[in-house]
């Protein structure tokens, strides 16, 4: 069994410090606040906990209280708070030593990190954990990066520590520097999206139905059964169906409408944006959320024009087929997207990610867990290139869901609604599907004004024409 140092001792750190110990591993933990170390101390009581924990608020005590060479996993928040941990560990660990950062940190940061660790002799892993507060304390779906010999340091407790798909934990070292954050940010692009899905699907339905919560958690617990089976989902219907003790109203309808973000799901457009990555449903998830938090400039905007969205004309139940259908199209180009980015970024790192081993890891504890990702898993090992949204395990899917997308988006548009994400996905996939599409006005614009010369239908590709505007 190990001895590990856990800094940061929130709702995150305390959780995961109980599980490694409930996995028969020892704990340092270091944290600014005794009592909520005293906290995890105590719950550590109640269970059967084999490894024992102890508490430090002291830098150099907490490191002399692990054996040598250390292991360190830190999980404050990332940015200024992860640079000031490092910093007051550094003049305290001796060479051999290895800090991870356990936090959602931008992956450019991590390989920032590792290089100016790795100057005085230290070893450096970004590791991506997914799953909240019941994931850490359960099982957490691990993804990491840094050097393969740094992660065998730690890979056994944290395997032990991660949810389990049949027995396979949910727990993998990926690649080399910042590759595993890179990859928990997109696993967070993709929860984004897959959100941001499930909200224009709820409010299609409050405000083009005028179905209540009620009604809407029923609908999300019909589709947690089936294709659609997945933990977002999930907790779409329990929250839908949830009442607010205060008041005896559904929760839903006294939660504020603006959205917060952290980060990690701007960061995935960008690098999507970076990569040339087509990664719309993805970014229609980001600006919604941009555009929720400018409540006055929404409030200003109805008074100006009346409110977007009207009563959706269509048979309801029609409707929701569609609708259900949609989403899991939706959701399947998502994921697409998701891997594209993946895909690029290994390949302009030289990363060499295995699409296959991070559907498997992303099964279960991770909250863009769902009952597509073994499917996943299996087509990626037989095409580690495979195009999710074109493959024929889905076409079945992606042909219904499709049609399904074709009829509701132009309803919900034209009865007002916003609907960024699945109006995005129709486009995307219209086209893709599309052997011709309009660049070559594109192409004809650039020449006209720029020279930049373009290729003609009638020859071979490479050679370069000019127009006759010239
Ligand atoms: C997870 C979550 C987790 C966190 C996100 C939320 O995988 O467990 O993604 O990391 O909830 O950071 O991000 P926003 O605050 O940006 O929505």
């Amino acid at each position: 069994m190990e001895h590990l140092g856990l800094i940061g001792i929130g709702v995150m750190g305390g959780a995961l410090a109980l599980n490694l110990s409930q996995n028969g591993h020892d704990v340092s933990m270091l944290d600014r606040t005794s009592s909520k170390m005293e906290k995890v101390v105590n719950e550590s009581k109640t269970d059967a906990h084999i490894g024992t924990l102890s508490a430090y608020l002291d830098v150099q005590e907490f490191v002399q209280s692990l054996p040598i060479p250390r292991a360190i996993l830190v999980l404050v928040p990332s940015g200024v708070p992860l640079r000031s941990v490092i910093n007051s560990l550094i003049p305290f660990l001796e060479e051999g030593d290895l800090v991870a950062d356990l936090g959602n940190s931008n992956w450019q940061d991590t390989e920032a990190h590792s290089k100016n660790l790795s100057e005085i002799g230290l070893a450096y892993l970004g590791v991506g954990i997914s799953g909240g507060a019941e994931g850490a304390r359960r099982g957490p779906s691990i993804m990491a990066g840094g050097t393969e010999e740094a992660w065998a340091r730690i890979a056994i407790p944290l395997k032990n520590a991660s949810a389990k798909f049949e027995d396979f934990p949910c727990c993998d070292w990926f690649g080399p520097g910042g590759s595993g954050h890179f990859i928990k940010m997109v696993h967070n692009g993709i929860e984004y999206a897959f959100m941001q899905l499930i909200a224009e699907a709820y409010g299609m339905m409050r405000d083009g139905f005028e179905m209540s919560a009620q009604e809407i958690g029923a609908i999300f617990e019909d589709w947690s059964e089936g294709p659609l089976r997945s933990y977002l989902i999930e907790i779409a219907a329990e929250v839908a169906l949830a009442k607010d003790p205060d008041t005896g109203r559904p929760m839903l309808d006294v939660i504020l409408d603006t959205a917060g973000q952290k980060g990690t799901g701007r960061w995935s457009v960008i690098e999507g944006l970076h990569l040339a990555a087509p990664i719309s449903i993805i970014t229609g998830s980001v600006e919604a959320r941009n555009i929720s938090a400018e409540t006055d400039v929404r409030k200003n905007g109805e008074q100006i024009f009346g409110p977007g969205y009207r009563a959706i004309r269509e048979d309801r139940a029609i409707f929701l087929n569609d609708l259900k259908a949609a989403m899991l199209a939706g959701k399947i180009m998502a994921y697409g997207q998701g891997f594209e980015i993946l895909s690029r970024a290994s390949e302009e790192h030289g990363w060499n990610l295995g699409l296959a081993a991070i559907s498997r890891v992303w099964r279960a504890g991770c909250i863009i867990r769902s009952g597509l990702l073994d499917q996943f898993a299996a087509i990626f090992e037989a095409d580690a290139k495979a195009d999710l949204a074109f493959t024929d395990a889905f076409l079945e899917e992606m042909r219904a869901g499709t049609e399904s997308l074709t009829r509701i988006v132009p309803k919900a548009i034209s009865a007002g609604h916003p609907i960024p994400s699945f109006s995005a996905a129709l486009s995307y996939h219209n086209a893709r599907r599309s052997g011709r599409v309009t660049a070559n006005m594109i192409q004809a614009l650039r020449d006209r004004f720029g020279a930049h010369g373009f290729e003609r239908t009638d020859r071979d590709r490479g050679e370069t024409f000019t127009g006759p505007w010239h």
